[in-house]
Formats: structure tokens, C-alpha cells, sequence
């Protein structure tokens, strides 16, 4: 399998999902990272409700993995709002994220949102509140942190817990294995923080400065960078009959696997 590595991820902040100034900013940060967020997500919801409708389920159970803190810019949120009789179930690894995600969706959605503590970077990922099979597994900018070891055997889990129909849509960060188209969506990535910053006055004289700056900061969060391809391949392997990539900008993309 093809190898992409993530240049400088020598800081990596263990605990940074768990910090309360990253939590209390979710929405705010996602809004200077995360280029066309709205659109990812209303097109993962599109992805659900095309699946829904044509296998005619009224009901739909939906696993979300790494839910985040259930704000209106959450894949949970954009779901529940927009999935009719969506049943939605989260897992994450940060306690501060169930806690804030219960506390947003809880009183608007009732019993069709509830979220429970998990690592799937674990074997043990699979508590009994998560141990069942759903319609659809979803995700957002969650699964590129998972580890080479977990890769393979984590999707294979996912599909595990599909119904016979089930649908596993994500959208991953990734990188291409080409150095050159690499380093050029990577700058392309840091220009799009550094117009909003700018947008807002609040961005430094030099760009150079602040692109070092960004890539400190992004050091912490420790993406494990991979190419699509080797997504892709990792889908295979991880036994998922038909999978594809429905979308794609610069960083990131929408992947479909059918079970
Ligand atoms: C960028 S946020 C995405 C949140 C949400 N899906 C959204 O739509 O905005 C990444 C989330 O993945 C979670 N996460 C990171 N590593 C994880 C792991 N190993 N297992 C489960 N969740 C993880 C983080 O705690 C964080 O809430």
C-alpha cells in the first residue's frame, strides 16, 4: 500500500479534543478551517436521504463517528434536521464533546439523539450503547485520525454493523501522495483560514508568518494524512462491495462505501 506522511507532526496535543477553548470555539474555528463545510455536509445528508428513500426506510438508524459537540455546524446536527425520523446515534472519543453534543441536541431532538464516550483507535470501541447494526454510518473530518493499525480493521468493524443494505458515507481530510499537488492543496488550505482571518482584520502582515504559524497549530491535532487512494483500498480490503469518491476540495472528501 502507497505511504503519504505528514511532514511535521512531531507536537501532537493527545488531549487537544478535550480542551475547552477548542470545544466552546467549535463552530467559530470550523468556520475559519473547514472551506465549504455547509456544502460537505448537506451533501453527506443528500448521500442519506437518496439511500433512505430509494430502500424506502422510514426510520433510519444512523451511527455518527466522531459527532463532535452536536452545534448547528455538526454532520449530528445537519441530520437530524434534515434526515426525516433520523434516529442518530454518536460516538466520540472526547467526554467534553458527548457532554456539550447531549446538551445541544438532547432538548430539541429528544430520543433521537443520544451520543455515548468512545475510541476507535481501540479495540474495545464497541461499548454496548454503539454494539448494533445501522442503516448508515456516517462521519466528518473524524476518520483521518485513525491509526495505520486501526485502518483496515475499524472499517471492516463499520461494516460489520450495517444492515445487508447499509451505507457508510464520510468525509475524510487527504492528501495527495504526489509531493508537488500535495504541498499546492496545502497552501491553497492555509490561504482559506488566512482570507477569513483577513476578512476579519485579525490576519498577520505576512503570510509566510502565518503559514508557519497554522502548521504549529495543525501539528497539534495530528492528522494521519493518507491519499485517497490508499482510502479507497483500505475500503476494499476492509470488504465494502462498491466504494467511490462523490466529492471532492482540495483536503477532503466525500466517500460512499456500499456494504
Ligand atoms: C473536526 S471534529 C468533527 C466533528 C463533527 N463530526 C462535525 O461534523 O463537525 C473531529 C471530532 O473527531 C473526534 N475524534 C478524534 N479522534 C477520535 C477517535 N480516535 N475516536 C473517536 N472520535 C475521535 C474529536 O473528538 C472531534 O470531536
Amino acid at each position: 500500500m502507497e505511504e503519504t506522511s505528514n511532514p511535521r507532526n512531531t507536537d501532537v496535543d493527545a488531549d487537544v479534543w478535550r480542551r475547552n477553548e477548542i470545544v466552546a470555539t467549535y463552530d467559530y474555528r470550523q468556520s475559519l478551517l473547514s472551506e465549504k463545510k455547509d456544502e460537505v455536509l448537506a451533501n453527506i445528508c443528500r448521500v442519506v436521504n437518496y439511500f433512505r428513500e430509494i430502500q424506502q426506510i422510514d426510520r433510519p438508524r444512523i451511527l455518527d463517528i466522531g459527532c463532535g459537540p452536536g452545534t448547528p455546524a455538526t454532520l449530528s446536527a445537519c441530520i437530524l434536521d434534515s434526515v426525516p425520523m433520523s434516529i442518530v446515534v454518536g460516538v466520540d472519543s472526547s467526554q467534553q464533546m458527548i457532554q456539550v453534543a447531549k446538551q445541544n441536541l438532547v432538548p430539541s431532538y429528544g430520543e433521537r439523539f443520544d451520543c455515548t464516550p468512545g475510541d476507535f483507535n481501540r479495540e474495545d470501541f464497541w461499548a454496548p450503547e454503539i454494539d448494533h447494526t445501522y442503516d448508515f454510518a456516517v462521519s466528518h473530518a473524524a476518520l483521518h485520525y485513525l491509526t495505520d493499525e486501526r485502518l483496515i480493521p475499524f472499517l471492516s468493524e463499520v461494516r460489520n454493523h450495517l444492515t445487508n443494505k447499509g451505507v457508510f458515507v464520510a468525509c475524510v481530510a487527504n492528501r495527495s501522495s504526489v509531493d508537488e499537488i500535495a504541498k499546492m492543496c496545502h497552501i491553497f488550505r492555509v490561504q482559506f483560514t488566512y482570507n477569513r482571518l483577513q476578512h476579519e482584520g485579525r490576519a498577520p502582515a505576512s503570510f509566510e508568518e502565518f503559514r508557519r504559524s497554522y502548521e504549529d497549530e495543525d501539528s497539534r491535532f495530528g492528522i494521519n494524512w493518507r491519499s485517497t487512494n490508499v482510502l479507497l483500498e483500505a475500503m476494499k480490503a476492509a470488504g465494502f462491495r462498491g466504494v467511490d469518491i462523490v466529492w471532492h476540495l482540495w483536503v477532503r472528501s466525500i466517500i460512499i462505501g456500499l456494504k
